[in-house]
């Protein structure tokens, strides 16, 4: 089978790095991939780099050389029509159409589904006027949660203590802050709980849950700092019990897929549902039309299953009587940025001990933001590695996880030292 990835971060390294363990794999392009997934890690010689600049290009490059399946790991080219393209020229694609993606795409879209099959999530307004927004405000209570309607690169969320606060971020989105994304904004309840991440692939009608994980969102230590996209992860997360995972499918999975399919826009690839759990009743904080970064990450580890069959049959509408099988070790993730992320940050800085990390018990790096000079590695990112680790329980797979950061030389990086200390209070 022949397929081609698009996208080039930790995820997509970790997508290929799962594709081409596939018996059934004859090519993977990347498009355009990194240094760890085309140069120097796992088995190469299946892996073609290409450059495709437009969805134009990337469906005549799959019609010319006859890919049998795109798979699509961010959600941009999804919320711009990729998956719409790539199906109308008859190329099965892992990833839904725009429509669908508006899952992710709009907030008050997802809303409006949750709404019809009540599926749980925060009680909320939207507004496209800010007298109107504010007057809404003063019937909640502190905190307010204000969101930018579209896609905003993860900074739409505004979680304000003062109602002052609320007030200067409600002018701020629809004053034009993140353009035609914030020309819309919906407030929400604010939800108690503890975070987790799940996902579930579906071809539009059948459905594989997968499994859950658990990120850390802030900078520093003891959640610190500023939000990032993800500084590290594990699974399984405590918090999502088989219990919570029933809930989750019967109430919010199961029901928003079959919502889609009965207005035609049946959605196609992994939904990723960010909950928020509460004396274990799950209730939705957001919908993403694609994997976690870096949760991906962690589930290609712990995933036993050749994952190359089950993604063609979800783009094929045949994933009835397939199963995914894990593994029951645990996973655990340490991002390494660099310095100053997530505001300003240097690139080009030099990286060495790859191999050594590589060569660690239990132990894969993948590469989010690096670029190779000849034979020498350098930063090109913010999130640059991802040292994944798999031990017998969470304990093993975060000591080993950080005995391959250890062996990393890079004094231009920054990570945090307590991934999985929510797991890890969970043990005692
Ligand atoms: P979102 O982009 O919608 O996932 O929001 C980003 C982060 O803001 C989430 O991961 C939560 O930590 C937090 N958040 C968003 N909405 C709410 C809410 N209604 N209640 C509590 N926290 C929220
Ligand atoms: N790790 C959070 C995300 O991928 O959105």
């Amino acid at each position: 089978m022949k397929v081609l990835l698009i996208g080039g971060g930790g995820r997509e390294h970790a997508l290929g790095w799962k594709i081409a363990q596939s018996p059934l794999l004859s090519k993977l392009y990347v498009d355009p991939g990194n240094p760890g997934l085309n140069h120097i890690g796992g088995p190469v010689a299946s892996v073609e780099p290409v450059d495709l600049a437009s969805h134009r290009t990337i469906v005549a490059f799959a019609q010319e050389n006859d890919v049998d399946l795109v798979v699509v790991g961010p959600e941009a080219p999804l919320s711009e029509g990729l998956g719409n393209k790539l199906r109308a020229a008859g190329i099965a694609c892992f990833g839904p159409d725009r429509d669908a993606a508006r899952l992710e795409t709009s907030k008050s879209f997802m809303k409006e589904i949750c709404a019809t099959v009540g599926a749980p999530t925060a009680a909320f307004g939207k507004f496209t006027d800010a007298s109107a927004a504010k007057a809404f405000l003063r019937d909640q209570t502190a905190p307010y949660v204000i969101k930018a309607d579209g896609l905003a690169a993860g900074k739409g969320v505004v979680i304000a203590e003062s109602l002052s606060e609320a007030d200067a971020a409600i002018d701020d989105m629809l004053g034009g802050r993140f353009g035609e994304a914030s020309a819309e904004i919906v407030i929400e309840e604010f939800m108690e709980g503890e975070e987790a991440s799940f996902f579930a692939i579906t071809d539009g009608e059948t459905i594989l849950p997968m499994i859950a994980a658990q990120d850390h969102k802030r900078a520093f230590d003891g959640d610190k700092g500023p939000n990032t996209g993800g500084m590290g992860a594990y699974s399984p997360a405590p918090i999502f019990t088989n219990k919570v995972r029933t809930k989750t499918m019967e109430t919010i999975i199961e029901p928003v897929v079959a919502e889609l399919a009965r207005r035609q826009t049946p959605y196609v690839g992994v939904l990723y549902a960010g909950l928020m759990i509460k004396n274990g009743a799950p209730r939705l904080v957001e919908f993403n039309a694609r994997f976690g970064d870096p949760e991906c990450q962690i589930m290609m580890r712990l995933l036993k299953s050749d994952f190359l069959p089950i993604l063609h049959s979800a783009a094929t509408g045949a994933l009835k009587g397939l199963s995914l099988e894990w593994s029951n070790e645990a996973g655990a993730l340490v991002v390494m940025a660099a310095q100053g992320y997530p505001g300003a940050y240097e690139k080009g800085s030099v990286i060495q001990g790859l191999d050594a990390a590589n060569a660690a018990n239990g132990v894969v790096v993948f590469h989010a933001g690096t670029k190779l000079a000849g034979d020498v590695l350098r930063a090109n990112g913010g999130r640059v590695l991802n040292v994944t680790a798999t031990g017998g329980d969470i304990r093993e797979a975060i000591n080993r996880a950080y005995v391959g950061v250890d062996a990393i030389d890079w004094p231009d990086g920054f990570y945090r030292r307590d991934i999985g200390w929510r797991a890890l209070e969970a043990l005692r």
